[in-house]
């Protein structure tokens, strides 16, 4: 039997595989730090699993309207009105299983074969593995170090065109923790007027973890609300990626047939969930909580960044936003998978190659810094350690 030839063109997410790699080491006795999967380390803020069994207890255990419930719905649009200072009407919300449905479904129901789709690069691995499935063109737009991890605005002008339908933003950034600034969202913006068809996919699951000044939204730009799709959901932000709740806020002409998609793959998203929902996004408690994570991930980035800098070939800037770093490697002579796979064998600490999010990773590594700094700090000695393997490309090649 055969699979269908569509199917050889989907992706994957490589922190799935190197995960994989780190555990098989685990099984043979080899003692691993995790810096390679993008998940808080904290537990769920109590007040959110209390929500959630006591309405298990309630009997909230059926299955709810396919964009959600509409108490869910309306609390993902008082908190999106609230953060993002636009107007949101809960019918225009669809609650998902997790953020990522949300990329998936505007993807299958914007994009046609052969569609272009400006896309970050290196970024986030489904948004192309997705394109690339559904037979889009791919247009990259790079991420640049020196633009502190943005893109060049005038490239993006550039990039645009009558065939273009839809653009990815993702900021705060996965993998390089960049953030979008008021005035780059401005010129993207403006470089967007003279195509008003075109559509925006903004991924801003990380919107809460910014270290600098405050989450800038492309929806909250005049005109832009009509045609953006903003991806969030609580995985990220209130530390609860097994709970799988997302949520996009869609324009109206198409919350109707993203409901639909929803209808044709889940039904819905779990009941006790989207109660547990209500109260991460509304409770007071919950909010605290985040403002603590969001403390404990300042000071983890201060001790990585400065912990990368200090290993022979390597240099970090100080990511602005989510929970990653992103060290420029070039100088250790060696390729990023080429690195990625010496670290974890010899080293013991599992991270990911900058290829894992597109070809202009090349020369990068990504950590994810969700983990203790006990483990932070073990993981940069180790690597110190084993530095003396590309310390003479290091010296030959300054
Ligand atoms: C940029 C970005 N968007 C979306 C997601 C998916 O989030 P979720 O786990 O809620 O599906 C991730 C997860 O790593 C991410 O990094």
């Amino acid at each position: 039997m055969k699979l269908a030839q569509r199917i050889s063109r989907l992706g994957t997410e490589s922190a799935f595989e190197v995960l994989a790699k780190a555990r098989k080491l685990e099984a043979q006795g080899k003692e691993i730090i995790h810096l390679e999967i993008g998940e808080p380390d904290f537990a769920t803020p109590k007040n959110i699993a209390k929500a959630a069994k006591k309405a298990i207890d309630e009997g909230w255990t059926h299955y709810t309207p396919s964009a959600g419930l509409m108490d869910a719905r309306k609390a993902a649009a008082e908190y999106i009105s609230k953060t993002r200072e636009i107007k949101v009407d809960p019918e225009e919300v669809v609650i998902t299983v997790g953020g990522k449905p949300v990329m998936f479904y505007t993807i299958l129901a914007l994009i046609d074969e052969g569609d272009e789709v400006i896309c970050p690069n290196p970024s986030y691995p489904i948004y192309e593995s997705v394109l690339n499935f559904i037979g889009a063109k791919i247009v990259p737009i790079q991420i640049l170090e020196e633009q502190n991890f943005n893109f060049n605005t005038e490239e993006f002008e550039k990039l645009l065109t009558p065939r273009t339908k839809l653009v990815i933003l993702n900021s705060p950034a996965n993998p390089t923790g960049g953030v979008l600034t008021a005035q780059d969202m401005e010129k993207i913006v403006s470089a967007l007027k003279k195509y008003p068809d075109v559509a925006v996919l903004s991924d801003e699951i990380y919107s809460e973890i910014v270290y600098e000044g405050k989450h800038v939204s492309i929806a909250s730009f005049p005109g832009m609300k009509d045609r953006t799709v903003i991806l969030d959901g609580l995985s990220k932000t209130f530390a609860m990626t097994g709970w799988r709740l997302g949520f996009g806020v869609f324009p109206k002409w198409l919350e109707p047939t993203i409901t639909r998609l929803t209808v044709n793959s889940v039904s819905c998203a779990a009941a006790f969930t989207q109660k547990a929902a209500i109260e991460a996004l509304t409770g007071e408690k919950s909010a605290k909580a985040v403002k603590k994570m969001l403390r404990e991930f300042k000071k983890r980035r201060k001790i990585i960044v400065n912990g990368l800098n200090e290993i022979p070939g390597f240099s970090c800037k100080m990511p602005k936003g989510a929970f990653y770093a992103f060290p420029n490697i070039k100088n250790t002579g060696l390729t990023s998978p080429d690195l990625e796979t010496l670290i974890l064998n010899e080293a013991g600490v599992a991270c990911l190659s900058g290829t894992c999010f597109g070809r202009y990773g090349e020369g990068y590594l990504r950590f994810s810094y969700a983990n203790s700094i006990e483990n932070i700090t073990k993981a940069i000695e180790r690597i110190k350690q084993l530095s003396v393997k590309w310390k003479t490309a290091v010296t030959s090649n300054p």
